[in-house]
C-alpha cells in the first residue's frame, strides 16, 4: 500500500506523540515543585511525599507493558483515550483532597488519610493512565515513518522534556497566585484531558504493508533470504532483549538517582565556597540575600538539564537513522559516567555545574530515543508496542528505587560524592553491556 491509498497525513501521529508526551511531562517531571507546598498544607514529611513520586514511576513504567500489548492488538487510539481520561481524572482529583485547617495542623493532626488519597489519585490512577498514554505513540509513529524511524520516535518522547519545562514555572506561578498547590491539579488536570484527547485523535496504525509515497525499503544484499519481523514471544526470548533491559535499568537508575540531587549539591558547594570567601565558619548562617542568590544560581543546573533532555530526543534521531545506535550509545553512556564524576568537583561554580547538568540531561534524554530505535532495528516494527512496553519496565523499576537510594546514600554518607560515584560505576556497567551487544540474526519468512 502506498501513501496515495491512505488519506491520513503521516505527520499526525507525530503530533499525537508530541501532545501525549507533553501530557506525560506535565504529569511526571514537575513533581519537585509540589513537594514543599504539599508538606506545608498537609504536614507531610519529605519521604512521605517522595514516595508518591516513586510509586507513580513504578506504576507508569509497569503499565507501559500491557499498554503496548493492547496498542499492537487494538490500535493506539483507544488505549491513549482510556489512559488519558484516567490520567486527567486522577490528577484532577488531587485538587479535591481536603487539607487540615491550620489549627488542626498546629495541633499535630495526622494527614494520613489524605496521604493515601494522594497515592491513590496521583500515583496509582494518574500513573496508570500515564503509562497508557506514553507507550502507544512510540510504537505507532515509526510505522508511518519507515524512512525516518528514530526521528519519528524522537517526536513521540520530546514532550517529556517540554512538559517539565512548561510545568515547573507554570506550577510555581499558580501556587504563588492561589497560595495553595491544590488548584494546580484542577486546572492542569483539565489541560491534560484536552491534550490526551487531541493525542488520541491523531493516532492510528497505518494499513498493513504501508510505505510512504516514493520510498522503497533499501534492497537486501544479493542472495539474502526474505526476512520478517520478530514476534513479541521471539523478541523476548533473545539474550539481546534482556541485555538491553539491564542497560536501560542502569542508565535510568543512575540518571534518576543523580538528577534530583544536582541542585541541592550546587547549593551546598556554593554555600561552602561563599563561606570560604567571606571567612565564615562552617556553621555560620549565610545572609538571606546571598542565600537567595546561591539558590538561583544553583537552579540554572536543572534548567540546563531540562533543555538538553528535550532537545536531544529529536536531534539524535537523524543521526541514529543514518548510523544506527550502538556507537552513539557507547559514547553517550561513557560520557555520562564521566559527567557524574565531574558533578562533585564542579558544584562550587554555577556555570560549570549548569554545563555538566546540561551534558547529563543530554545523555539521559537520548536514551528515550535510542532504546526504542534499537529495538526497532533488532526486531522490526510489528511488535514494537509489546517489545518496548516490556523493555520500558526497566525505567519504572529504576524510578522506584533510584531517587530513593540517591537520597539515602547522600544522607548516610553526608556527601553527594557517594551517589555520584555509584551512578558512574552503574553507567560503566551499562557501557560494558552495550559494547557486548550484537544485533540478533534476521528472522526468515
Ligand atoms: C521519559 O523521560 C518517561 O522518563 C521517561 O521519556
Amino acid at each position: 500500500m502506498s501513501q496515495s491509498e491512505t488519506t491520513f497525513p503521516r505527520w499526525l501521529p507525530l503530533l499525537g506523540g508530541l501532545l501525549g508526551s507533553t501530557a506525560c511531562g506535565l504529569l511526571l517531571y514537575a513533581f519537585s515543585v509540589f513537594i514543599k507546598p504539599l508538606m506545608k498544607e498537609f504536614g507531610w514529611t519529605v519521604p512521605e511525599v517522595a514516595l508518591a513520586f516513586a510509586i507513580i514511576c513504578l506504576i507508569f513504567g509497569l503499565v507501559t507493558f500491557p499498554a503496548g500489548r493492547f496498542s499492537d492488538k487494538i490500535g493506539p487510539r483507544n488505549v491513549v483515550l482510556f489512559g488519558g481520561i484516567l490520567m486527567a481524572f486522577g490528577f484532577f482529583m488531587v485538587s479535591t483532597i481536603k487539607p487540615p485547617t491550620p489549627e488542626e495542623l498546629a495541633a499535630g493532626a495526622s494527614s494520613k488519610k489524605q496521604l493515601y488519597q494522594l497515592y491513590l489519585y496521583f500515583s496509582i490512577i494518574a500513573g496508570f493512565g500515564g503509562g497508557c498514554v506514553y507507550l502507544p505513540p512510540i510504537a505507532t509513529a515509526p510505522k508511518w515513518w519507515p524512512d525516518r524511524r528514530a526521528l519519528a520516535t524522537g517526536f513521540t518522547v520530546v514532550g517529556l522534556g517540554l512538559g517539565s519545562f512548561i510545568m515547573a514555572p507554570l506550577a510555581t506561578g499558580m501556587i504563588n497566585y492561589f497560595g495553595s498547590a491544590l488548584p494546580v491539579f484542577k486546572y492542569v488536570g483539565i489541560a491534560l484531558a484536552v491534550l490526551v484527547v487531541g493525542s488520541a485523535i491523531c493516532l492510528k496504525n497505518p494499513p498493513a504493508g504501508y510505505k510512504p509515497a516514493g520510498w522503497n525499503p533499501p534492497a537486501p544484499p544479493a542472495g539474502a533470504k526474505e526476512t520478517r519481523d520478530y514476534t513479541y514471544e521471539e523478541a523476548k526470548s533473545t539474550p539481546q532483549f534482556w541485555l538491553l533491559w539491564l542497560a536501560y535499568f542502569c542508565g535510568s537508575f543512575a540518571g534518576l538517582m543523580c538528577i534530583g540531587l544536582i541542585a541541592k549539591h550546587g547549593i551546598d558547594a556554593m554555600s561552602l565556597a561563599y563561606r570560604a570567601k567571606e571567612g565564615l565558619d562552617a556553621a555560620a548562617t549565610i545572609p538571606e540575600e546571598a542565600a537567595k542568590g546561591i539558590a538561583m544560581a544553583a537552579a540554572g543546573a536543572p534548567s540546563a538539564l531540562a533543555i538538553t533532555n528535550a532537545l536531544v530526543r529529536v536531534m539524535v534521531g537523524p543521526i541514529v537513522d543514518k548510523y544506527g545506535t550502538k556507537a552513539i550509545f557507547v559514547v553517550l553512556f561513557a560520557l555520562q559516567a564521566i559527567a557524574f564524576l565531574a558533578l562533585y568537583p564542579m558544584g562550587g561554580s554555577a556555570a560549570m555545574l549548569a554545563l555538566i547538568a546540561g551534558i547529563v540531561g543530554w545523555n539521559y534524554g537520548a536514551m528515550f530515543t535510542l532504546f526504542p530505535a534499537t529495538l526497532l532495528s533488532y526486531f522490526g516494527p510489528s511488535a514494537q508496542g509489546s517489545n518496548y512496553g516490556l523493555l520500558f519496565t526497566a525505567w519504572g523499576v529504576a524510578g522506584f528505587c533510584g531517587p530513593y537510594l540517591g537520597g539515602k546514600l547522600q544522607a548516610m554518607s553526608g556527601s553527594f560524592l557517594v551517589p555520584f560515584v555509584v551512578s558512574s560505576v552503574v553507567l560503566a556497567v551499562a557501557v560494558v553491556i552495550l559494547l557486548m551487544l550484537k544485533a540478533p540474526e534476521k528472522k526468515h519468512a
